[in-house]
Order: structure tokens, then C-alpha cells, then sequence
């Protein structure tokens, strides 16, 4: 039996990671789900962000369905023994090195996005973050020089960290539109002169695919400008941290943006974690009021990407766009009505058994 373990975490994380076992269940049945504690309430029980435990069980799995970490009341701890220093963790153990977080309007969604729906309509994109590495990594110091409290965080990028997530965003490119746009800040940064130099090295054994170079700033406003104008866009770590959440919110909700961390190629079947890309959203966990979709739609890249379950992937993904097209919507999508956690869950899991049937 395939062993999927099941990381909810803290805030909404157990919330969405709930519907996402349940939809996940319905497409591809005979899994076996064990789950573990990570971040806030690993640190309550346990004493530990990311015990070793956990860590164990993920090690055992075909894969990782995880949710969230973070929350209020850890802002005095140092990164490494705070909630996220679980999810930074589990990236870097299991070298998950290719973060892939696609942001996409589905039909009927256009008037949900902040920009006018004739900029949105169709917009499809994803990007490829690189996960390991860059400042999150780097040795993070806080000292007292010439009296001055003085604070370093390192950034760090190897040759070959910034070769094979180039080489993982190219393949991409070449299975959609063979279009791959690389931002970084080459004008101020030596690591982004490495980054455009290498990719620029890479882009030799692809020259099916049309490259581009974009600063990160210019980026930023180009994403709102015309987001059509994208298809694959690989950046650093921190570029992808930020890039993405703007896409996800053009798309209309954070609540639906879905994300898989892979280390083999994009058309390798392989381990990987999957989560949505927002975090335990504090402010309305525990409430039944968070859209499970960016959890949903991660349990179908886990499908696609570490079952081998295309048809899977497809039906939990034609089950989305029409409970989307037809509701309920959760309150993110839908201020006036704004269905429950569940509702959606339960909409979605019956439109994939209705195809099954
Ligand atoms: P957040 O993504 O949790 O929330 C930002 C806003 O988006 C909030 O208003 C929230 O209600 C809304 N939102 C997020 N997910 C939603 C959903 N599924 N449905 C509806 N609305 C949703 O970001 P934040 O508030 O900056 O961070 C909260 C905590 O989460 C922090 O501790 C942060 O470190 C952590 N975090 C964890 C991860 C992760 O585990 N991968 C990712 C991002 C943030
Ligand atoms: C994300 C989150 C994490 C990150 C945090 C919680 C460490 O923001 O997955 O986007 O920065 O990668
Ligand atoms: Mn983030």
C-alpha cells in the first residue's frame, strides 16, 4: 500500500489538509495516510519543530501532504527553533530543491482578481522557486560591533544549486509553451550575476526555448501590468517567496494557490511535498471559513508528480474548475454568500465520484 504522510501543522493547515486526504482518498483510493505533528504543536508536544519522528515517517512515504506552520507567540525564538524552521527543514533534508507554484485563473474567477478581468482572463503561469538555498539558508548572526547591534543574514548560492533548478525550469518550459523567464537582480547582486550567467550556460542545451531576463523589481510591476505575458518564470528563493503570493492574488485568493518541492525532473515520478502556498492564515483559523482549493490542488500535483496518476490529477483538477464555475465559493472568493471549509470539500469530492462512477 502507498504511504502518503500527512503533515496538517498549525492555524488552518489540519483545516485544508483535512479536505485535501478526503479528495485525494476519492481520486486515487487505496492509499494509506499516516499523519505527524510539525511546527507550532510539534513544538507544544514534542518540544520540537520537525521531530525526528516525523521526519521518520516522511522518509517511509511515496510523499508529503503538508499544511501550515507559524502562529502567533513564537516571535521570540531564533529562526532555527521557530515553527518554520519545520517546513525550511523538510526542504532541505529531502533536498526538495524545485518549487513549483503555478498561478492560474480558472473560468469564472477573472472578476475575482484585484486587476480588471480583460488582464486576467486565461492567465497561466507558474513559477519555479528555487528552495534550498539563498538567504533562508545562509548562517544568520546577531552581534555587537562598536557598540551597534549588527545583524547578518548570508546569502549563499552554489554553481550547481542555481545549474539544476535552471535545468528543472527549462524542462518545464519545454513541456508548455517554451517560453522561460529568469528573474533576478543582476545589476546589484553578485549571486544574480552567477544565477544569470549559469542559466545563460544551461539555456544552450535548450535552444528550443526562448529565454528572457528580468530584474525582480521590474518583475514586480510587469506581474501586474500584463501577468498574460508570462508562462514559466524561475527565480532565487526569496524572489519566489514573494513573486508568487502577488501572482496567487491576481489569480483572486491566496486560498487557491497550490504548490509541489521536488528534486527530480518535472516529468520524473518522484518523493516531493506538496502544500498550498499560504500560510496558517491566524486570523480566520479554527472558523471553517478557509478555501481548502490551495491544499486540494496540491494533493493533485502529488498525484501527477509522485503517483505517476495522471487521470487522477486531471479529475481532482476538473472537479475544482466546476465546483469554482458553479460554487459553493469559501468567503475569500465570495464575500456575500462564503461557504464553509467543508462545503467545498464535500462539492468537490462528489463531482470526482460522479466521474468515477
Ligand atoms: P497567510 O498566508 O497565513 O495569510 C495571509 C492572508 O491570507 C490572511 O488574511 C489569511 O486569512 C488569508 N488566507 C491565507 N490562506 C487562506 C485560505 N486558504 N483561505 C482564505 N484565506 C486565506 O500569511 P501570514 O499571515 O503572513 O502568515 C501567518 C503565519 O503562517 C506566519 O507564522 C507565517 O510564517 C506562516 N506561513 C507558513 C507557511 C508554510 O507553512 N508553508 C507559508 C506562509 C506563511
Ligand atoms: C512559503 C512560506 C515559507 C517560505 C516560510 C513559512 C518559511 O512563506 O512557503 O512561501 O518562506 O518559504
Ligand atoms: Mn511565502
Amino acid at each position: 500500500m502507498t504511504q502518503i504522510a500527512v503533515l496538517p501543522g498549525d492555524g488552518i493547515g489540519p483545516e485544508v489538509t483535512a479536505a485535501a486526504v478526503r479528495v485525494l482518498d476519492a481520486a486515487h483510493p487505496g492509499l494509506s495516510f499516516v499523519e505527524a505533528p510539525i511546527g507550532a504543536n510539534a513544538i507544544a508536544t514534542v518540544g520540537e519543530p520537525m521531530p525526528a519522528d516525523t521526519v521518520r515517517i516522511c522518509s517511509e512515504s511515496a510523499a508529503i501532504l503538508f499544511g501550515a506552520v507559524g502562529g502567533p507567540g513564537h516571535d521570540h525564538l531564533p529562526p532555527d527553533k521557530r515553527p518554520e524552521a519545520a517546513i525550511l527543514g523538510l526542504r532541505k533534508h529531502f533536498n526538495l530543491y524545485a518549487n513549483v507554484r503555478p498561478a492560474r485563473v480558472f473560468p469564472g474567477m477573472e472578476t475575482r482578481s484585484p486587476l480588471r478581468s480583460e488582464l486576467v482572463d486565461g492567465m497561466d503561469l507558474v513559477f519555479v522557486r528555487e528552495l534550498t538555498g539563498g538567504l533562508y539558508f545562509g548562517e544568520k548572526t546577531l552581534t555587537k560591533e562598536d557598540g551597534h547591534e549588527t545583524v547578518r543574514d548570508v546569502l549563499i548560492y552554489r554553481d550547481y544549486e542555481i545549474e539544476r533548478v535552471a535545468r528543472f525550469a527549462f524542462a518545464l518550459a519545454r513541456m508548455r509553451s517554451k517560453r522561460l523567464t529568469s528573474v533576478d537582480k543582476n545589476n546589484v547582486l553578485l549571486s544574480s550575476q552567477l544565477w544569470r550567467r549559469i542559466v545563460i550556460e544551461v539555456a544552450k542545451d535548450f535552444p528550443d526555448v526562448k529565454l528572457e531576463h528580468m530584474l525582480v523589481d521590474n518583475a514586480a510591476m510587469q506581474l501586474v501590468r500584463d501577468p498574460r505575458a508570462f508562462d514559466v518564470i524561475v527565480t532565487e528563493n526569496m524572489f519566489g517567496d514573494i513573486l508568487s503570493d502577488e501572482a496567487a492574488m491576481i489569480t483572486g485568493t491566496i486560498g487557491t494557490a497550490s504548490s509541489a518541492a521536488l528534486n527530480s525532473a518535472p516529468d520524473a515520478n518522484g518523493f516531493g511535498l506538496y502544500e498550498p502556498i499560504s500560510g496558517t492564515a491566524p486570523d480566520i483559523a479554527g472558523k471553517g471559513l478557509a478555501n481548502p482549493i490551495g491544499a486540494i490542488l496540491s494533493a493533485a500535483m502529488l498525484a501527477r508528480y509522485s503517483l505517476g496518476d495522471e487521470a487522477g490529477a486531471t479529475a481532482i483538477e476538473r472537479a475544482v474548475s466546476e465546483t469554482l464555475a458553479e460554487g459553493p465559493r469559501t468567503r475569500d472568493l465570495d464575500a456575500a454568500g462564503g461557504a464553509s471549509t467543508n462545503a467545498v470539500a464535500d462539492a468537490i469530492v462528489a463531482r470526482i465520484s460522479k466521474v468515477a462512477a
